[in-house]
């Protein structure tokens, strides 16, 4: 146990700290990879902090903005030796201070049911809640011939109707964050309907534990069920998570019936207005818990 002298101070996060950072982020059996960290920082290097005790660093948080009216907050941890001593709300503190300096409006999270107290305390208030559904063997789902059908891999010229999809969806524009999930390796598969517009898009990625299957954004069940089926038989049988919001219950049942089981519940936040809430029926599967 920690000493009453050893009072961490709060910093901000630097490459160097990455390893330890990824060490409290395997404790906590989460499955983001190294690569996320690096996503993280590089895309808010004023916004990312640590909490440092003499013995190294033993918290953090990340912060995102998604422009002047949300951002959000993420990647929460606390070395489990040095809970219930003020840290996280520290953290989190820090960051709201942080976006809200910079005049951002509404903040959000997607929070665990131990972070879900603390958040509540601070002011933030539910949104809705979403499941994590898991497998450690991904199902080989029939295999539709998406590549001669209206499944596809994302184009270049995809873009500005893969962006025109998501925005209604997720509430502003993301295209910086969706972006760079591509550039870190992320596999695309959009659903286009005859005049060139999409129905849908899904992503699926490499964890550090599992694939992660998200975002999965479709504008009707056919679509989120054609995406998901083409998304899952990418993960090769290994291990696949998949956080679906709860309204979508058909794509839950769709989880559910190719074997993968609820594993946790998480509650999206927001803290101040939400005047961009989006519309998470077309929303299938987030982007990540840290993310949106
Ligand atoms: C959630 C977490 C970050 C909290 O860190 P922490 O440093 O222990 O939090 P704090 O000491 O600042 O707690 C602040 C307040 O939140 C509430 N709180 C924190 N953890 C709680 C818990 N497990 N149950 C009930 N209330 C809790 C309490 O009101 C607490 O104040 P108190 O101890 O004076 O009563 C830490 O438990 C953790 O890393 N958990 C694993 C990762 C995780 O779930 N992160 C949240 C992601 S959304």
């Amino acid at each position: 146990m920690p000493s009453d002298v050893d009072l961490p101070i709060l910093r901000l996060m630097t490459r160097a700290d990455l390893p330890v950072a990824d060490r409290l982020r395997a404790q906590a059996g989460w499955n983001q990879t190294s690569a996320d960290w690096e996503r993280f920082l590089s895309g808010a290097p004023e916004g990312c902090f640590v909490m440092e005790a003499a013995s190294g660093v033993v918290g953090t948080a990340t912060t995102l903005s998604y422009g002047q009216d949300l951002a959000w907050i993420g990647m929460v941890l606390v070395d489990p030796d040095h809970r219930r001593r003020g840290l996280g709300k520290a953290l989190l503190g820090h960051c709201l201070e942080h976006l809200r300096s910079q005049g951002i409006s509404c903040i959000k999270l997607d929070a665990t049911p131990m972070g879900r107290p603390l958040y509540a305390a601070l002011g933030f208030q539910d949104e809705w809640p979403l499941t994590r559904w898991a497998t450690d063997s991904a199902p080989m789902v029939e295999d539709t011939g998406e590549d001669g059908g209206d499944v596809r891999q994302l184009r270049p010229e995809d873009w500005p109707a893969l962006l025109d999809l998501d925005r209604p969806a997720f509430g502003v524009d993301r295209a910086h964050v969706l972006q760079a999930l591509v550039q870190h390796g992320s596999q695309v598969l959009v659903r286009s309907r005859r005049d060139g517009t999409l129905s849908g898009y899904g992503m699926i990625r490499p964890g550090s534990r599992a694939h992660y299957l998200g975002p999965v954004v479709a504008s009707d069940q056919d679509t989120a069920t054609t995406l998901a089926r083409s998304l899952m038989i990418r993960a090769n049988g290994e291990a696949v998570f998949w956080d679906i919001p709860d309204r979508n219950a058909e794509t839950a049942q769709l989880a559910s019936d190719w074997g993968l089981t609820a594993q946790r519940s998480l509650m999206r936040m927001h803290c101040g207005p939400n005047l961009h809430p989006g519309n998470p029926s077309l929303i299938h599967g987030i982007v990540a818990p840290e993310t949106g």
